[in-house]
C-alpha cells in the first residue's frame, strides 16, 4: 500500500472515536511479562506497530505471545525464555527504543542481554547514558560492540541508590524493571512519575514486587526472589486523546473520544480551556469541541508529569496557529522538537523558533544552540501543501494541519503514524474527513 495520503481539508472533524491502551505503557507492560515465572494477560491493547515490534522481540526471546487483536488482549507466556540471535534482534528493533528495557529482565533470567542501535522518533539525540549507568550500578558489565551493546551479569544484580540527573521516563522504567528482582533495596531519587509509570508499578506489584513511591520523586524497591504473571487492563492513551482533541480545535470540529480519562489529562484540559476549547467529561470518555468565535493565544511550557506533556505540544501547536495573538511555547523535555513547524510555515502559519528559553523559567537547553522555544502568531489560514511526515507526533500534527487547510494536501510517510495511532484512517473516516490513497 502506498505511503502517501491525499487529504482534502477544511471540513470540521465531527463524530466519535475510541482510544485504547497507552502506547507508552503497553510496550513496557509487555516487557514486564518477561520477569514472571507464569504467563501474563494484558487487556486494552491497541493494534499499533510498536506493539507488533515488541511482540516480535519477545517471541525472539522465546516468549509465546497469543493476541486477540480485536478484543485487545495479549497472553504472554515467558516459560521458555532464551537468548535471541543478535541479527534477529537487529532486524526487529529498527523502529523502536524498547529493546533497551529488555536488559534488566534478561540479565535476571539469562545473565546476559544484547541491544542493537536504537530507533525511535528523531526528536533530538535521545541518548541512553542514564540507562547504561543504572545497569552498571546494579553490577552489570556493559561492553560496546560493533552491532550494539552487550551486557552481562557476573552475579545476581544488587540493589543500589541512584539519583537521576533528569526525571527520565525510560530510565525510571529501566530501574523499576531491574530493581524488582535485584538483591536488596534500591532507591531512586528524581524519578519520573508519569501515569504510565504508575501503571507499570501497578503491574509489577501484581506480580509480587514491593515498590513504594514517596514524596519528592523518590521510589523505593525491595527486591524479591520470584515474580508471577499478572492480569491487567492498560490505562488509556492520553497522548492519542489529546491529539484528537487538538484536531477538533484546529478544524473547528466536535469529537467525542471514548476511552479518554480525566485524571491523566488534567493539565491538558486546563490548557485546552484556556485556548478557548470546550470539553465535557462523562464516565465513558471526553467530548472536545470548538465553540465558535476566536481561540485565545497562550503561554505554554512542556514538562515532566504533572506538567504539560511534550507529546501534547505538537498537535496543540497546530491549533494555536488558529488562535488570535501571540502564543509562546517553551519545550523543556527534548532539545529538538520543533522541526515539524517548518512544514506548518510552508502552509502559511507564522511560527518562529528561538534558542532562548522564552516565556518561562530557564531550562537545561538554554544558551546551548537548541531551537527549543516557538512563537506562533495567529490566526493564519493554512493552505494545502506536500508534506513529509518527520516522526510520530510531528506526523500526526501534519495530518491535523492538512485537515485544517483548504484544498488537497499530499502527506507522505504516513506509515510512521501507525506506530502509535491505532486505525487512524478508520477514525478519520468516522469523523467525516475527506482523504484518499493511490
Ligand atoms: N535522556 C538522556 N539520557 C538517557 C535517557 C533520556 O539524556 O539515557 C533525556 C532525553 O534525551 C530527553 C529527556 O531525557 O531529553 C527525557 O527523555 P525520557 O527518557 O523521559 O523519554 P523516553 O523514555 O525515551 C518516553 C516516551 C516518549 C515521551 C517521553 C517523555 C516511550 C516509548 N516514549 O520516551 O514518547 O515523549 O517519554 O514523556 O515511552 C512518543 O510517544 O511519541 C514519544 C516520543
Amino acid at each position: 500500500m502506498s505511503d502517501l495520503l491525499y487529504v482534502n481539508g477544511g471540513t470540521p472533524l465531527k463524530g466519535e472515536i475510541t482510544v485504547r491502551g497507552a502506547k507508552n505503557f503497553v510496550s513496557k507492560a509487555m516487557v514486564a511479562a518477561l520477569l514472571g515465572e507464569t504467563p501474563s494477560v494484558l487487556r486494552n491493547v491497541p493494534q499499533i506497530r510498536d506493539v507488533a515490534v515488541v511482540t516480535g522481540l519477545l517471541e525472539l526471546h522465546g516468549v509465546r505471545v497469543d493476541a486477540d487483536a480485536k478484543a485487545g488482549t495479549l497472553h504472554l507466556d515467558p516459560t521458555d525464555v532464551e537468548t535471541a540471535h543478535v541479527a534477529d534482534i537487529d532486524a526487529h528493533a529498527g523502529s523502536s527504543r524498547i529493546p533497551i528495557l529488555f536488559c534488566g529482565p534478561l540479565l535476571h533470567r539469562l545473565g546476559e542481554a544484547f541491544i542493537p542501535d536504537l530507533g525511535g522518533c528523531r526528536i533530538g539525540d535521545r541518548p541512553i547514558n542514564y540507562h547504561l549507568d543504572i545497569l552498571r550500578q546494579f553490577g552489570a558489565v556493559v561492553e560496546k560492540q560493533a552491532a550494539g551493546i552487550y551486557l552481562r551479569a557476573p552475579r545476581r544484580l544488587q540493589g543500589t541508590k541512584i539519583a537521576l540527573p533528569y526525571p527520565s521516563v525510560g530510565a525510571t522504567e529501566q530501574l523499576l524493571l531491574t530493581a524488582v528482582r535485584a538483591e536488596g533495596i534500591t532507591e531512586l531519587s528524581n524519578a519520573a512519575i508519569e501515569p504510565e509509570i504508575m501503571d507499570l508499578i501497578n503491574v509489577l506489584q501484581k506480580m509480587g514486587a514491593i515498590i513504594s513511591v514517596d514524596t519528592d520523586r523518590v521510589i523505593r524497591i525491595e527486591g524479591v526472589d520470584r515474580l508471577e504473571g499478572y492480569q491487567h487492563t492498560a490505562l488509556s492513551d492520553r497522548i492519542e486523546a489529546a491529539s484528537w482533541a487538538s484536531a477538533a480545535l484546529a478544524t473547528g470540529g466536535d469529537i467525542y473520544v471514548r476511552g479518554a480519562t480525566q485524571p491523566e489529562m488534567t493539565t491538558f484540559l486546563n490548557t485546552f480551556r484556556k485556548v478557548g476549547g470546550e470539553f465535557r467529561v462523562d464516565d465513558e470518555g471526553i467530548q472536545f469541541w470548538h465553540p465558535g468565535g476566536d481561540l485565545r493565544s497562550i503561554q505554554l511550557e512542556t514538562d515532566v508529569h504533572p506538567g504539560f506533556m511534550t507529546d501534547w505540544q505538537q498537535p496543540l501547536v497546530v491549533a494555536l496557529t488558529q488562535a488570535k495573538g501571540l502564543s509562546i511555547v517553551h519545550e523543556t523535555v527534548y532539545e529538538n522538537r520543533f522541526g515539524f513547524t517548518d512544514a506548518l510555515v510552508g502552509m502559511g502559519a507564522t511560527i518562529q523558533v528561538y534558542k532562548e528559553c522564552l516565556g518561562g523559567r530557564p531550562c537545561r537547553f538554554g544558551q546551548r544552540n537548541f531551537y527549543h522555544s516557538a512563537v506562533i502568531s495567529g490566526p493564519t489560514p493554512l493552505a494545502a501543501a506536500d508534506i513529509e511526515v518527520p516522526d510520530l507526533r510531528g506526523g500526526f500534527s501534519h495530518l491535523i494541519a492538512a485537515l485544517t487547510a483548504k484544498g488537497t494536501s499530499q502527506v507522505r510517510g504516513i506509515s510512521l503514524i501507525d506506530r502509535g495511532y491505532e486505525h487512524f484512517m478508520d477514525k478519520l473516516d468516522a469523523l467525516g474527513a475527506e482523504f484518499g490513497r493511490d
